[in-house]
């Protein structure tokens, strides 16, 4: 067998005691209060279903049109929501993808040859691991450090032979934009060692309370080297499940040329985004405003909820965050984050997802998703303080 399959990934990763304990939980029929969702189509929100479903009536019809970059129409569609942020691109720098998850295995593909490192910030969502060794590159970790807000350890970075340097600006969980003077320096030093930055910006749509020196959006933004902003309907208008994203390539014009000449290529060969949702994409980022909408109030009320609990004399910390769909709770380093999120599952029937699963090294922290239905975060966040408070 072994010399069958490909050596890529680690393919026989056991399931962890935590993921056990849930299966288990699950089988067994006992009720949960899930604080780890991360689906938003699956958190009771009232979806604009009749508007998607007009968006797509005249899309059904339409014959297949391939197009490595995706339809004009679409492009422009997307050129025009950045606007609504106040970016300002052309359409010839947007390229359309099925996925965000998919933007990087072709943006890897372009800029990584077999072996090479790809940088990847840590704490993070646990997903360049796979996307980096699917391409046959190794993802090696940065750190961003906690004083209070969040930066980049430059110290921790090394360039040399990098293929390429993802920055995720909200950060997912850590909810942190990149500081002005943190990007800049970036993308300085990524430009000087001939590199490029892949910069994702999935959760930029969901800003809670942004520092005056954050970064709203790199899209757009003057750069000295070759930049790749990453954005998708999956996030953004709350639709996983119709699989459009796209990236926009910025910087200087014959990098910006050499890049999409080639990307066009690799594009060509896959041409993965399907003709109806790209006919639809006008009418979906239109109806995806109200989901956004919806999505962010549930954030905010959730996070206010959080905040309220924990008063201002409880043993647990909320980190401060500028956007994005999580909150990181400290809770007391009397047992590790997953012995916490063992207790809390097993004794309380509340699932939440220990910090280390996201790289966190900032004590133990338990990762709770905002987006989870109001009552079913409350009473998890209740039963969760009840047990801190009880230990
Ligand atoms: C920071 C970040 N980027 C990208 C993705 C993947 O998004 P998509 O559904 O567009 O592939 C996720 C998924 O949660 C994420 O957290």
């Amino acid at each position: 067998m072994d010399r069958l399959f490909s050596h890529r990934l680690p393919w026989a990763t056991a399931e962890n005691a935590l993921a056990r304990a849930e299966a288990a939980a699950r089988a067994a029929g006992r009720p949960l209060l899930d604080l780890t969702v991360s689906n938003p189509t699956q958190v009771g929100l009232p979806y604009p279903d009749e508007e998607i479903a007009r968006a797509f009536a005249e899309a059904a019809a339409s014959p297949y049109q391939p197009a490595p970059f995706g339809l004009p129409g679409a492009r422009a569609a997307v050129v025009a929501d950045y606007a609504r942020r106040g970016v300002g691109l052309d359409v010839n720098q947007v390229v359309l993808t099925a996925s965000s998850s998919e933007s990087y295995a072709l943006l890897f593909k372009l800029l990584g040859d077999p072996g090479q490192r790809v940088l990847c910030p840590e704490p993070s969502y646990p997903l360049f691991e796979y996307l980096a060794r699917l391409e046959n590159l190794t993802p090696q970790p940065y750190r961003l450090r906690f004083d209070g807000s969040w930066h980049i350890d430059f110290d921790s970075l090394n360039f040399t032979d990098a293929a390429a340097i993802v920055l995720v600006s909200p950060n997912n969980p850590t909810g942190s934009f990149v500081s002005g003077d943190d990007f800049d320096r970036l993308a300085q030093l990524a430009a000087e060692h001939g590199q490029a930055l892949i910069v994702d910006e999935v959760f930029a749509d969901f800003p809670l309370s942004p520092a005056a020196d954050a970064v709203t959006a790199v899209a757009g933004r003057p750069s000295p080297g070759l930049v790749f902003s990453l954005g998708g309907l999956s996030k953004s208008c709350g639709v996983p499940h119709l699989k459009l994203g796209w990236m926009a390539a910025s910087g200087p014009a014959a990098l910006v040329r050499g890049a999409l000449s080639r990307l066009e290529l690799i594009a060509d060969t896959y041409l993965s985004v399907g003709t109806p949702v790209q006919l639809a994409l006008p009418g979906l980022l239109q109806a995806g405003a109200a989901i956004r909408r919806l999505i962010l109030e549930r954030v905010q009320r959730n996070r206010h909820a959080l905040a309220s609990a924990l008063g201002a004399y409880s043993p647990c910390t909320l980190l401060p965050a500028e956007a994005g769909w999580c909150a990181i709770l400290r809770v007391p380093e009397t047992m590790s984050d997953e012995a916490w999120a063992s207790a809390l599952l097993e004794n309380d029937g509340v699932l939440v997802q220990p910090g280390y699963f996201f790289d966190l090294d900032e004590g133990a922290t338990l990762v709770l998703s905002l987006i989870a239905q109001e009552q079913v975060f409350a009473e998890g966040v209740t039963r969760l303080l009840a047990r801190v408070v009880g230990i």
